[in-house]
């Protein structure tokens, strides 16, 4: 019996996820054991001292992470969310932790990606001006621009260590949703591991999907278990 969850005409849904909804894409989450921090210390390529000490590796990672996702598709998952968003309109709100651009391919438009975007660069003296589009896979640190203010670009990837973005919209969001689902995020990086607790607080329903529980999975009204790929294209039931 495959689950669904209802939605009815008051429910306002907020939407988080995580590498894993983007691992049916070919994508490698980062806390599997052949993931992402399986091959690279996080203190090397995605700390702000990391980017003082060797920015040629940390752009080496980055740009090997826009290639891989300049290759990925988005996949049915990513489709489902997209869908949902345009029966819902602005009763719908999705924050991704992933920094790649599947759920904007897929068609997703009210959307915050909380950890930054692999698609765009920023001064790396935090000079102020905005990130720019950048999908640029660079061979070598010399090939990497220089912001107006004279500063090599960096990834505009939130580092360990730095505040997530929008965060005062997600809190908003956050308020007003009666119904929170988190996909494919195993539930060990704050603050987004707590969204769920927030939501719980004031009595919103919490679904969780993923193949395996996550770490705050008692925070969660349900938990369907399975791949995001195959559970979020039926989930969905109910007036909208
Ligand atoms: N469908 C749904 N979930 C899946 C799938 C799938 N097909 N495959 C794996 N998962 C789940 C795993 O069970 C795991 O719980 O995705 C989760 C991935 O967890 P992590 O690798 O820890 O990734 P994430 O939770 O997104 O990491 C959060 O940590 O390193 C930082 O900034 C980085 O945004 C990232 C944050
Ligand atoms: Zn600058």
């Amino acid at each position: 019996m495959t689950e669904t969850i209802s939605i009815s005409a008051n429910d306002r849904v907020f939407v988080l996820t995580g590498a894993g909804i983007s691992a049916e894409s070919g994508l490698p989450t980062f806390r599997a054991s052949d993931g992402l921090w399986a091959g690279h210390a996080i203190e090397d390529v995605c700390t702000p001292e990391a980017w003082q000490r060797n920015p040629a590796l940390v752009w080496e990672f980055y740009s090997q992470r826009r290639a891989q996702g300049a290759e990925a598709q988005p996949n049915p998952a990513h489709y489902a969310l997209a869908d949902l968003e345009r029966r819902l309109g602005e009763r719908f709100f999705l924050c991704t932790q992933n920094v790649d651009d599947l759920h904007e391919r897929s068609g997703s438009v009210r959307l915050v990606h909380m950890h930054g975007e692999l698609a765009k660069s920023r001064c790396g003296d935090e000079c102020g001006e905005p990130p720019v589009e950048d999908r640029t896979v660079y061979k070598s640190l010399g090939e990497v621009g220089r912001c107006s203010c004279g500063a090599r670009m960096r990834p505009h990837i939130v580092f360990f260590g730095e505040i997530p973005l929008e965060m005062g919209r997600i809190e908003a969001e956050i308020d007003k949703a009666t119904l929170m689902l988190v996909v494919g995020t195993s539930g060990s990086v704050y603050p987004a591991a707590s969204f769920v607790h927030w939501a719980r607080q004031h009595g919103a329903r919490t679904v969780y999907v993923g193949p395996e529980k996550p770490l705050n999975a008692s925070a969660f009204t349900h938990v369907v278990e399975g791949k995001a790929g195959e559970v979020l294209p039926g989930l969905f039931q109910g007036t909208c």
